[in-house]
Order: C-alpha cells, then sequence, then structure tokens
C-alpha cells in the first residue's frame, strides 16, 4: 500500500497555497496556488474560487484528510440561509480602530480585558468589526446570524462541497483572535459577543487540537484548521525557547507558551497556538514592505538593497529610522509615519540609507521580542521566516540586534505545511502530531552583539522622543 497522503492549505490575504504531503514525513509531493484579490474587504466565494483554482486537475486525489489555515480575524458575516450577509473584513482593514477604543472603555479598560480574553482589542480582531457593523450597516448587522472567521468558510465549504457539512467549526487557536473567546477558560463570552453586537450570534464549535471538522462523502478527513501563525507554529515544530519572527509584508513575533500571558500593556495579544497550548503573539504592520520601500527610494531591487546594506556599519552610523509607513500596529500607533534620525554627513549615502531601512525593521521587532521577555517569554533562539529572510543582511543584522542565534529554516510553505501537519495528527488519532523535520538553510551566530545592542538603544531613544507616551511593542 502506498504512503497515506494528507493536504494544508495556507488561504491568506494574497492567495490560497495547497501542500500534498506525506502524513508520515510531511515530504511535499506536490503543490499549487492561486491568487486572492487585493483589499481589506474581500467576498468570501473569491477564497473558494481560489481553492477550486489551486486543486484543480486532481491536486487532491489519493488525500486522506486535509486541513485548513487561515488569515486571522476576518469576519466574515452569513444570514439565515447561511448566504453571506456582505464582503469579510480582514484582519488589515483598521476601519473599526474608533470601536476597538470605545470597546476597551465600555468594558473596564485593558485589564479587565487581558481577565476575560487575555489581550486587549485593536482593529484587527474579530469582536470590534462586529461593532463596526452595528455602528455603520445596520440592516447588514440585522440580517446576520453567524459570524464565522476565513479558516472557519473554507473548511465548511470544502465539507458542503463534498456533501460532509454539519454546522460550522473552529479551532482554539482562530477562536482566541476572536476577542470574545477566553484561551483560559476554553469558552466564548457571550456577555462580549453582546457587548460588541448588540445581541448574540450564531458561532462556529471550537473544536480540540486533533479533532475533525466532518468526512466528505467520499471520506476524506477535514481537521479542524486554525489561523495561519498557529498553523505556521505547528509547521515549524517550535517549543519553548523558540521565538517566530515572520518578515511577511507586514510582520509577526511569537512563540509557545504553557499559560495565558495577561500582559495588561495589550502589547502581547494571548493566543491560543494548535496543539493545546498558547500563542503570545505581537503583529507588525511594516515588515518587507518597508524593504521594498527602501528599494524603490534607492532605484535598487531587493538583492541590490542587501547589497548596499551590506556596505555601512552595523548601527548605520547612528542613522536611525522609524519604520511606521503604513501606522503601526506594534507598538499601537496606527497613525504614525516613518521617521529618520541622527543624519550627519558622513552618514549620508545610499549604503547608510539602505542599512537604516533594514535595522528599522529589525528593531521594531527586537521590541516585540523583549515584550515577550517581559512577559516571561524569552528568546533562546529565533526562527527568521517570510520572504526578507532570504537577504544576507537582514539575517545577519537580526542575530546582533536580537542579540541571539537566528536559525532560517529551508524557504517552505510553514503556514500549509502546519495545515497538513494537524491532517496527519487527526488522521493518526494519536496524541501528539507526527514528527516532521524542518531543514535549516542556515543559523546565524550574532558577530557584534553590542553594536546591535546599541542600534536597539539608540531606535529607542528615538522612539521615545518622537512618539512620548507610546505604548511600547
Ligand atoms: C495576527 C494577524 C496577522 C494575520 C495575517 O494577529 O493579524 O498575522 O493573521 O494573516
Amino acid at each position: 500500500m502506498s504512503e497515506p497522503l494528507v493536504a494544508g492549505v495556507d488561504s491568506s490575504t494574497q492567495s490560497c497555497k495547497i501542500v500534498v504531503c506525506e502524513a508520515a514525513t510531511g515530504r511535499v509531493v506536490r503543490q499549487a496556488r492561486a491568487s486572492h484579490p487585493d483589499g481589506t474587504q474581500v467576498s468570501a466565494a473569491a477564497w473558494w474560487t481560489a481553492f477550486e483554482s489551486a486543486r484543480s486537475g486532481g491536486l487532491l486525489d489519493g488525500v486522506s484528510a486535509i486541513a485548513v489555515g487561515g488569515q486571522q480575524h476576518g469576519m466574515v458575516t452569513l444570514d439565515a440561509a447561511g448566504e453571506l450577509v456582505r464582503d469579510a473584513m480582514l484582519w488589515n482593514d483598521t476601519s473599526s480602530a474608533p470601536q476597538a477604543a470605545r470597546l476597551i472603555d465600555e468594558f473596564g479598560g485593558p485589564p479587565a480585558w487581558v481577565e476575560a480574553v487575555d489581550l486587549v482589542p485593536v482593529a484587527s480582531f474579530t469582536g470590534t468589526k462586529l461593532r463596526w457593523l452595528v455602528d455603520n450597516e445596520p440592516d447588514n448587522a440585522a440580517r446576520t446570524e453567524t459570524v464565522v472567521l476565513p479558516h472557519d468558510w473554507l473548511t465548511g465549504r470544502i465539507l458542503a462541497d463534498g456533501n460532509g457539512f454539519e454546522g460550522w467549526t473552529t479551532d482554539r487557536g482562530d477562536a482566541s483572535g476572536t476577542a470574545y473567546w477566553s484561551p483560559v477558560t476554553e469558552e466564548y463570552r457571550r456577555d462580549l459577543v453582546r457587548l460588541a453586537f448588540g445581541r448574540d450570534v450564531g458561532l462556529p464549535r471550537v473544536l480540540g487540537p486533533a479533532e475533525a471538522a466532518g468526512r466528505t462523502a467520499a471520506g476524506m478527513l477535514v481537521a479542524a484548521g486554525t489561523g495561519d501563525n498557529a498553523a505556521a507554529a505547528l509547521g515549524l515544530a517550535i517549543e519553548p525557547g523558540d521565538v517566530v519572527v515572520s518578515l511577511g509584508t507586514s510582520g509577526a513575533v511569537f512563540a509557545v507558551h504553557d499559560r495565558a500571558v495577561g500582559d495588561v500593556s495589550g502589547a502581547v495579544a494571548g493566543f491560543a497556538d494548535a496543539t493545546g497550548r498558547h500563542l503570545p503573539l505581537l503583529a507588525t504592520l511594516n515588515a518587507a514592505r518597508v524593504l521594498v520601500a527602501a528599494a524603490a527610494t534607492l532605484d535598487v531591487d531587493l538583492q541590490g538593497l542587501d547589497a548596499l546594506a551590506a556596505q555601512a556599519p552595523i548601527g548605520a552610523g547612528g542613522l536611525t529610522l522609524l519604520p511606521f509607513l503604513d501606522g503601526e500596529r506594534s507598538p499601537n500607533l496606527p497613525t504614525a509615519r516613518g521617521t529618520l534620525a541622527g543624519i550627519t554627513r558622513a552618514n549620508s549615502t545610499p549604503a547608510h540609507l539602505a542599512r537604516a531601512y533594514v535595522e528599522g525593521m529589525l528593531c521594531n521587532l527586537k521590541g516585540c521580542i523583549d515584550a515577550l521577555s517581559r512577559n516571561g517569554i524569552h528568546a533562546r533562539r529565533v526562527l527568521l521566516i517570510g520572504g526578507a529572510a532570504a537577504a544576507q543582511t537582514v539575517r545577519a543584522a537580526a542575530s546582533d540586534i536580537f542579540g541571539v542565534p537566528v536559525l532560517v529554516p529551508e524557504p517552505g510553505e510553514y503556514v500549509a505545511l502546519g495545515a497538513a501537519r494537524q491532517a496527519a495528527w487527526a488522521l493518526s488519532g494519536a496524541d501528539t502530531p507526527p514528527d516532521w523535520s524542518v531543514p535549516v538553510a542556515a543559523t546565524v551566530e550574532p558577530s557584534d552583539p553590542a553594536a546591535g545592542a546599541l542600534a536597539a538603544q539608540r531606535y529607542r531613544e528615538v522612539l521615545g522622543a518622537t512618539h512620548p507616551g507610546a505604548p511600547v511593542g
């Protein structure tokens, strides 16, 4: 008999990627992708279209189990007939920032929120979008009978397509990003749903880590699925002491942890992971997009930027960039803009400027690592993933600025792989996920951590001077 196959889906903001792997080893045997429309409000139907396109041509032939990892937080509203009420509002839609501020006050401030759901609401989280709907589209709010997340919706759609749909489901990881599910009691906080939405609404059943959402009539098991960051953590098989720094267009910094975080500063969101533990996380808006902007400024491509940055010393001769090009979420400065400080004649070179952009992006992420550390979650090493992790200068500067070894896994679809690993786990019925190896492309030890620490210190000073009282990331 041939090796059982499992599939993992990464339904991300940009695209739908599917990997098909051997269940026992995780070896990828085939994969495909299809694009999603741009925007911060998108019809969930487009995710199904992209999934169908990616799986066409028999990609899922012989697959015994599948799971979906999806962008976190998006609000998918369904009417009494299960039809979509409006476009999904995604995690990167910040329209509900005023609603987030009001909800924080109405529930008694950050400590009350942290006690209830281990996070303080920001515009990304689903609950704030529910309030936005009530405030801005009362007719759509009135028609909404059920609210699910992007991965819940695609999971249900896969089951419905296979005549196996028996009701909406989600998992701990994604439920924890709603701001109305507690990772401590593992229950919905219906009082917070009513606070946000003015009434109760149907919510998906929360499955355990290796529980199945159902089976298609043809017998394919559909596992619980999870949010994309929890899926990446599973795909990378991280353990306490590992901190993942994801350098996508936007950034994410997260770790697995054995208990709720309780960060009343609101910097660290205490999400749940996909293995039954917790996933303390900070998300930044400005990661690889900072490098893209730098390359445009300097009229080079990304390789050219890397080569330029390599010509300037660590610390960029005192040139310091606050990279808040599109406002920022960590630290919570939604209307901020970028700042360049410490300009001298000596550092007025393209190489120093290139380096300042690279280091500004990394110093902001170092602030996120420090925020984890303040909550007792210490990085022994950093796993650097995402497109920008390919650049040599980024890897070296990351190791110096973070002050710990940086491990760069081979480029891979870690969200889709994590979903596939969850599918293999659910299929096996075992207590723990299967052991899949994570190939390492490079390990970079700090070469000048003192200079890296100085750059980070200067960054904190410029941040404090430019945004006094800024919530520290
Ligand atoms: C996490 C977050 C993002 C999205 C990206 O809180 O908002 O990382 O999950 O898809």
